[in-house]
C-alpha cells in the first residue's frame, strides 16, 4: 500500500515523460523521493514500464490495463499479466480512459486477488460515492474541465474536495487524492488541508522546464 500523504505523477503520453525522457523524469523524480523521504509514485505507460521499473525504487503504477482475462483479446493487457511484470499498481478510470463501472469493479476485484493497488479517477463527488462502494484502495478526483490547466483543483474547487471527502467517508472510508492544474507545493499543501491524502499531478511535473525543481516544490507541500 502507498503510504500518505502520496504524490502519484501520471506521466501520460507526454514527450517529454516517455522513452528516454520518460527514464530520466522518472530516476530525477526517484532521487528526490529518496533525498526528501517523500511517498511519491509514478504512473507509466506499458512500454516504458520495466525500464523504469528496474532503475527505481519507488512504486511503479500502470496508467491503464484492460478488464479481461487471458484469452483471445489481441492488443490487450490484463492484471494478471501486468503483476507478473512487476506493478505496484494501476491507474483505473482516468479521464482520458473512462471505463464502465461493472469494468472498474472487475478490475478493482482482480488487482486486489493478485495483489496490487488500486487508484479509480473520478470527476465528481457523486461518481466518487458510486465507486467507494467497490472498496478501491484510493480514490483521485479530478474535475476533467481543470485537467492541464495552470488553476489547481484546490484553488479552483475546494468545495468539490471537502464534498467528495465526505461523501465517500459516508458509503466507505476510502483515502481520496485530488488532482487537476496543480503545480505548486502551496496547492499539495491546501489539498491536505482540505482532507485529501495526496494529490495526482501530470503536467506540472512532465511539462515543467526544471521538474527537479517542480517537484521539490511539491513535496515542501506534503511537509
Ligand atoms: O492524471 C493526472 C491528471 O489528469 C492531472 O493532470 O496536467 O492537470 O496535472 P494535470
Amino acid at each position: 500500500m502507498l503510504e500518505t500523504p502520496v504524490i502519484v505523477v501520471n506521466f501520460k503520453l507526454y514527450e517529454q515523460a516517455s522513452g528516454k525522457n520518460g527514464l530520466n523524469l522518472a530516476k530525477i523524480i526517484d532521487t528526490v523521493s529518496k533525498e526528501t523521504g517523500a511517498s511519491i509514485a509514478v504512473a507509466v505507460n506499458p512500454l516504458d514500464f520495466k525500464m523504469i521499473k528496474n532503475s527505481v525504487d519507488m512504486p511503479v503504477f500502470l496508467q491503464h490495463v484492460d478488464a479481461v482475462e487471458f484469452g483471445a483479446k489481441t492488443g490487450r493487457i490484463n492484471v494478471e499479466l501486468a503483476k507478473e511484470h512487476g506493478i505496484d499498481g494501476i491507474l483505473i478510470n482516468h479521464s482520458e480512459r473512462r471505463m464502465t463501472i461493472a469494468d472498474i469493479e472487475y478490475l478493482v476485484h482482480r488487482a486486489k486477488i493478485v495483489g496490487v493497488n488500486t487508484i479509480v479517477c473520478t470527476n465528481n463527488a457523486k461518481v466518487s460515492a458510486a465507486i467507494a462502494a467497490l472498496s478501491p484502495d484510493f480514490i483521485a478526483m479530478e474535475p476533467p474541465e481543470l485537467i492541464g490547466g495552470d488553476v489547481s483543483v484546490s484553488r479552483a474547487r475546494p468545495e468539490a474536495i471537502t464534498e467528495t471527502i465526505k461523501i465517500v467517508n459516508s458509503v466507505n472510508p476510502v483515502p481520496v487524492l485530488v488532482g487537476a492544474g496543480v503545480k505548486t507545493g502551496d496547492d499539495v499543501k491546501k489539498a491536505i488541508e482540505l482532507g485529501a491524502k495526496g494529490v495526482l499531478i501530470a503536467s506540472g511535473i512532465a511539462k515543467a522546464n526544471d521538474p527537479r525543481k517542480a517537484i521539490i516544490d511539491l513535496v515542501q507541500g506534503l511537509m
